[in-house]
C-alpha cells in the first residue's frame, strides 16, 4: 500500500485494536489515542470493573471496552472472550519488583511470566485474529532491555527477551501478513515508577541522563505506535524503537 497517497494514514476507523495492559498508564495512553484515531479499542487489566480505575492514578477508561484477565495466568489468557478479528495488538502489560525481590527465584518467576511469558501467550491467541485482517502488534518492552538494570534481574531480562521475541515472530509471521514491531520507552511517570519519581534526588539523577531534559508522556508512546500500527510503518519488521528522549544515546 502506498501511505503517501492515503489522505490520512493514522486514520484508524473501523479498525478494532486490543491494548493489554491499557488499564492504566502508558498502555491507557495508546488506548485512548487509537480512539481519537478512530478505532474501536478493548482494554485488558487487573481489576474486576473499569469503574475500579481512577483517573488519579493514570487511568481514563472512557469509550474503551474494559475486561479482567490476569495475563500471568495463561490459562485465564486462553480462556478470555476476544474479537475475532483483530487490526492492531498492543501488549502493554508489566510490573516490577523493588528492594532486592527480584533476587527472590518465585518473584523473578511472577515477572519473567507477566513481562515476557504472557508476550507469547497472548501473541499466540491472537495470531490467526491478527492473520485474518493483515494486523499489526506491537510489543512494549524498555529501554531495561538494552542494557543491565543492577536492582531487577527480572525487569531487564524479561524486556531483553521481549525485544528478541518481537524481532523473531516478526521473522516468523511476515509470510503471515503479520507486521511485528515493538516500542521501549524511557521514563514516564506511572504508577509502575512512583517509587522513582517522587524521590527528588532520584528524578534529578534520572532527569540529568535524558538529553531531551523531560520524562516521557504515554501520548509519546502513543505517537510511535500509531505510527507503527499505521501504513506509514508497511515496510517496518521487527524493530523495537526506543522512545526515550536520547536516553540510551
Ligand atoms: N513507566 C515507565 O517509565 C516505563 C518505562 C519502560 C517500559 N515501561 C513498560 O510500559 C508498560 C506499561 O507500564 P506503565 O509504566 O504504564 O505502568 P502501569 O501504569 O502500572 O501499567 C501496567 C499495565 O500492565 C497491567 N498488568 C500488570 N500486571 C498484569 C497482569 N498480571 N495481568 C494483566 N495486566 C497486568 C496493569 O494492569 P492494572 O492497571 O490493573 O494494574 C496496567 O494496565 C510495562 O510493560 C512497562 O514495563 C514503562
Amino acid at each position: 500500500m502506498d501511505a503517501s497517497s492515503l489522505p490520512n494514514p493514522l486514520d484508524f476507523s473501523g479498525k478494532t485494536v486490543l491494548v493489554v495492559g491499557g488499564s492504566s498508564g502508558i498502555g491507557n495512553g495508546i488506548a485512548q489515542a487509537f480512539r481519537r484515531h478512530g478505532a474501536q479499542v478493548h482494554v485488558w487489566g487487573t481489576r474486576a470493573r473499569a469503574a475500579d480505575y481512577r483517573a488519579d492514578e493514570g487511568s481514563d477508561l472512557d469509550g474503551l471496552a474494559y475486561c479482567k484477565v490476569d495475563v500471568g495466568d495463561f490459562a485465564a489468557v486462553a480462556a478470555a472472550t476476544a474479537p475475532d478479528l483483530l487490526d492492531v495488538l498492543v501488549l502493554c502489560q508489566g510490573t516490577v519488583a523493588y528492594g532486592r525481590k527480584e533476587f527472590e527465584m518465585d518473584t523473578f518467576q511472577r515477572i519473567i511470566d507477566v513481562n515476557l511469558n504472557s508476550l507469547m501467550a497472548c501473541a499466540t491467541k491472537f495470531r490467526d485474529a491478527l492473520a485474518a485482517r493483515q494486523g499489526s502488534l506491537i510489543t512494549i518492552s524498555s529501554v531495561g532491555g538494552l542494557r543491565a538494570t543492577r536492582g531487577n534481574p527480572a525487569y531487564a531480562a524479561s524486556k531483553a527477551g521481549a525485544i528478541h521475541l518481537t524481532a523473531t515472530l516478526a521473522q516468523a509471521w511476515a509470510r503471515k501478513g503479520i507486521r511485528v514491531n515493538g516500542v521501549a520507552p524511557g521514563l514516564v511517570d506511572t504508577k509502575l515508577t512512583k517509587v522513582t519519581i517522587a524521590n527528588d534526588d532520584r528524578l534529578r539523577e534520572r532527569l540529568g541522563g535524558i538529553p531531551a531534559g523531560r520524562l516521557g508522556t504515554p501520548d509519546d508512546m502513543a505517537g510511535a505506535c500509531l505510527y507503527l500500527a499505521s501504513p506509514l510503518a508497511s515496510y517496518v519488521y521487527g524493530q523495537t524503537l526506543a522512545v526515550d528522549g536520547g536516553r540510551t544515546l
